[in-house]
């Protein structure tokens, strides 16, 4: 029994550049298929066909659908986009937004702020997990990533509204993984360590990019915490882990 091979399906949430790009490339190369988003239809397909230029036997196990994850109808989308394929072993919700830039304090976060924050870091996941369930639960087993951030536990200044949304993403992981205990399906939550994005340029545009992780070294720590999962839940750090 293995957590993802040859024939597994995925879906990658934010697939057309960072993380997301290259969780699409590894899964990709190991043979499964990856279903992968992003709102910016231009990016998503100049992902999709620098990933095919770079390894072409990939073909229709790419399948990249644009749309924004706190729309429903697109969530529903990319479920349904699994279900034609016939399965779902593996759900990373990855893509993520850090609200207004550069990110205020506590005290100058506003409303439209805050409800954009939770509407896609939060919502958006448990929404799309409520719908990958089922098919999931046909799966000999499989894991639900939540990606998440050390802001989600530190306090940061400027970073309490998008670390808010990770604190709430981390405790909703650990009561789903309380409520799945003795079915096959595993959560896991994932802090990729501060990575050369433009995620972490829009928040710290001076920093210094040699000092950033690779999010490919980042990607192939993923998957190995989530080969080498033992537990209902488990938290894991990019820092600690060794890539695949
Ligand atoms: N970078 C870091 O240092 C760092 C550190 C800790 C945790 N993280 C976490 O790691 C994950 C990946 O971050 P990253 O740095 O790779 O980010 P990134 O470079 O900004 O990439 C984000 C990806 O998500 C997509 N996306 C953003 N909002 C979306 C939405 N509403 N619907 C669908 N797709 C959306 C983006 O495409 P579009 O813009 O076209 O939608 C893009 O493909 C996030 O969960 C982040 O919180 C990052």
């Amino acid at each position: 029994m293995k957590w993802f091979q040859e024939g597994h399906v995925a879906i990658v949430t934010g697939g057309s550049r960072g993380l997301g790009y290259a969780l699409t490339r590894e899964l990709l190369a190991k043979g499964l298929t990856v279903i992968a988003d992003g709102r910016d239809p231009v990016a998503l397909d100049r992902a999709a066909r620098s990933i095919r230029s770079e390894a072409p036997a990939v073909g229709p196990r790419l399948i990249a659908i644009p749309g924004d994850v706190a729309d429903r109808d697109h969530a529903h989308a990319l479920i349904a986009a699994a279900q034609r394929v016939g399965r779902l072993d593996l759900l990373i919700n990855n893509a993520s937004t850090l609200g207004a830039t550069p990110l205020r304090a506590v005290a100058d976060l506003d409303r439209k702020t805050l409800s954009s924050l939770f509407d896609v870091n939060v919502f958006a996941p448990i929404h799309l997990i409520a719908h990958a369930l089922e098919l999931m639960h046909r799966s000999e087993i499989s894991t639900v990533v939540n990606v998440t951030s050390d802001a989600g536990v530190e306090a940061y200044p400027a970073w309490g509204g998008y670390g808010a949304t990770k604190a709430a993403l981390e405790l909703v992981s650990r009561v789903l993984a309380a409520e799945l205990q003795g079915t096959s399906t595993r959560v896991l939550l994932f802090d990729p360590g501060d990575m050369d994005t433009a995620m972490h340029r829009d928040a710290i545009p001076d920093a210094d990019p040699s000092e950033l992780r690779d999010p490919t070294d980042s990607a192939r720590a993923l998957l190995r915490a989530i080969a080498e999962m033992k537990q209902q839940l488990e938290r894991a750090r990019a820092a600690e882990l060794t890539p695949a």
